[in-house]
């Protein structure tokens, strides 16, 4: 009897181990590893980074000679990038010389000396924000080309309604995320004398640098890192539908449980409609926007929309007020920074919600239910 219990405990402890293997594979996940170079370079070549077809790199290929101008080179090559963080050797935080074309947003522009030690980024308001840790890159390419300090400067002093012909449409440029996730702090967009605004969004501790969210390399979020906390958002296609249940009904709809995107959108479209109503009231030429440039045109047809036949400079807007030029650079602003419902939704809201309220001095909106964050 005795010899035969060996097999058994064999057999037991085998099973008992073949039994913990399992569970260790199922609920205990793997050790973190880095990504391999080779992983990490598809994925940056997923990215719109690597895009060599793309506008943002191909826009002074045809120009006589095929350089990329000082004034545009940081953000749009690898070249003008390095020379902006003082990497080749010339002063830092100016792009001193033209660069070649050819060159994307390469590894090289987050992976040197320089960029590794990056805390600080510099914004078109003259802001310097630090702290901010590699993400200080991102941020220096993304905060656009105009801010509060060039709209207020443009302005200033002239009667609001009168039309007035040193002004025109003031266009902060592309994708400024980087900088309307700072607020008040950056100071992107154009806020109005005597209203108090909401500095840099800080969401939660764990989700505030540009690089906890967004994956360095394929630029994308991860919508189950976000579900852990918002089950709303189990994919790419339901991140807007986020919303905190503390967030007040801004738009006043009457819709409290949709995205706080949704909420952004209906004041984005309402500001739209209001400035064609202040341009055919007050100025006498009714007035829409476009994607493409030159951004604002005549609505020669008066249907509400730049029909393909408008989109041209030939017919881009003439007339411009100083409340004009405000309410049209916000609202682009807010087109440029499609992820402000993450990055900064109380700024974005404040920026719509003002200007909006600007225009009804002179136009009629009803604005009863809305509410600004305060
Ligand atoms: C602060 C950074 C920055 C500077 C400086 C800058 N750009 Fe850009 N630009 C961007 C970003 C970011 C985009 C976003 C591209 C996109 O649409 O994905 C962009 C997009 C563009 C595009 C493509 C627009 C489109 O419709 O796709 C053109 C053209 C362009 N910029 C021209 C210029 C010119 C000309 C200059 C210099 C006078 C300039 N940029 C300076 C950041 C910059
Ligand atoms: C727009 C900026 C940017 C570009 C372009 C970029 N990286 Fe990175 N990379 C980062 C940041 C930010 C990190 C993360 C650092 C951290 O986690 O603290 C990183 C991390 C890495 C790591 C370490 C990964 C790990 O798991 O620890 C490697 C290796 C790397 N990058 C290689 C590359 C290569 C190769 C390319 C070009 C194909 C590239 N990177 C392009 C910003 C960039
Ligand atoms: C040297 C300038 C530069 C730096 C630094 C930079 N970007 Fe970009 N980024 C661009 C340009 C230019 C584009 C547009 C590329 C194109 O047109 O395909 C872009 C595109 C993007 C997009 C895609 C936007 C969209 O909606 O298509 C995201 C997201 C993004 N960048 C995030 C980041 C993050 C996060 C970092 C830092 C880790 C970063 N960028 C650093 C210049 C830069
Ligand atoms: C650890 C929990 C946690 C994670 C993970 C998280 N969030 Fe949040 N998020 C919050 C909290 C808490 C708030 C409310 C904070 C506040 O407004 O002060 C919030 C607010 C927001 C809001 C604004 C909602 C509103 O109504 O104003 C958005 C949008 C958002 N998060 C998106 C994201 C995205 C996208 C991700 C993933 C990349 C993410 N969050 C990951 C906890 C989290
Ligand atoms: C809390 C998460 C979170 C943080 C932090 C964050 N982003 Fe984003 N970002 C997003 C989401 C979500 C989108 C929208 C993606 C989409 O449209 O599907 C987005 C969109 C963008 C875009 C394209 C649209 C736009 O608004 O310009 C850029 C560029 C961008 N982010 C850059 C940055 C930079 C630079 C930082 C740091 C200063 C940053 N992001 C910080 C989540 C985040």
């Amino acid at each position: 009897m005795r010899k035969n219990i060996w097999p058994l405990l064999l057999i037991f402890f085998l099973l008992g181990g073949l039994v913990v293997l399992l569970i260790g594979q199922v609920v205990l996940p793997p050790d973190p590893r880095p990504e391999t170079v080779q992983a990490i370079s598809l994925n940056w070549s997923s990215s719109g980074h690597s895009d060599r077809e793309s506008f943002s790199f191909t826009y002074w290929d045809q120009r006589e000679p095929p350089e990329i101008p000082a004034n545009c080179a940081k953000c749009h090559s690898t070249y003008g990038y390095l020379d902006y963080l003082g990497e080749d050797g010339t002063e830092a935080y100016v792009v001193d010389n033209a660069v070649p074309i050819g060159s994307v947003v390469n590894c090289l522009v987050c992976h040197n000396p320089v960029a590794h030690e990056k805390d600080l980024t510099l914004f078109p308001s003259g802001a310097e924000i630090d702290g901010l840790g590699m993400s200080a890159n991102c941020a220096e390419c993304h905060q656009g080309r105009s801010s509060n300090v060039d709209v207020t400067a443009a302005i200033s002093g002239l009667p609001e309604d009168e039309v007035n012909e040193d002004l025109d449409f003031i266009n902060i440029h592309y994708k400024v995320g980087g900088a309307t996730r700072f607020g008040d702090d950056a100071q992107a967009g154009y806020q109005y004398p005597g209203k108090t605004y909401d500095g840099f969004y800080p969401h939660v501790a764990r989700f505030q640098a540009c690089t906890d969210c967004h994956d360095p390399h394929t630029l994308l979020v991860t919508p189950t890192e976000c579900a852990a906390c918002h089950p709303a958002a189990s994919s790419f296609a339901t991140l807007r539908d986020i919303r905190d249940p503390s967030t007040p009904d801004y738009d006043g709809d009457g819709d409290t449980t949709e995205g706080v995107a949704y909420e952004i959108a209906t004041l984005h479209d309402l500001l739209h409609e209001t400035i064609q109503t202040y341009a055919v009231e007050v100025i006498g030429q009714p007035i829409a926007y476009t994607y493409s440039n030159p951004k604002w045109v005549i609505d020669t047809n008066n249907n509400g929309i730049a029909d393909e036949g408008e989109i041209s400079r030939d017919n881009a807007y003439p007339e411009w007020t100083p409340r004009l030029v405000k309410a049209t650079y916000n609202y682009h602003l807010v087109v440029q920074s499609s992820g402000a419902f993450v990055h900064n939704p109380r700024y974005a809201v404040q920026l719509l919600f003002d200007t909006i309220e600007d225009l009804a001095n002179v136009v009629h909106v009803d604005m009863t239910n809305m509410v600004r964050p305060e």
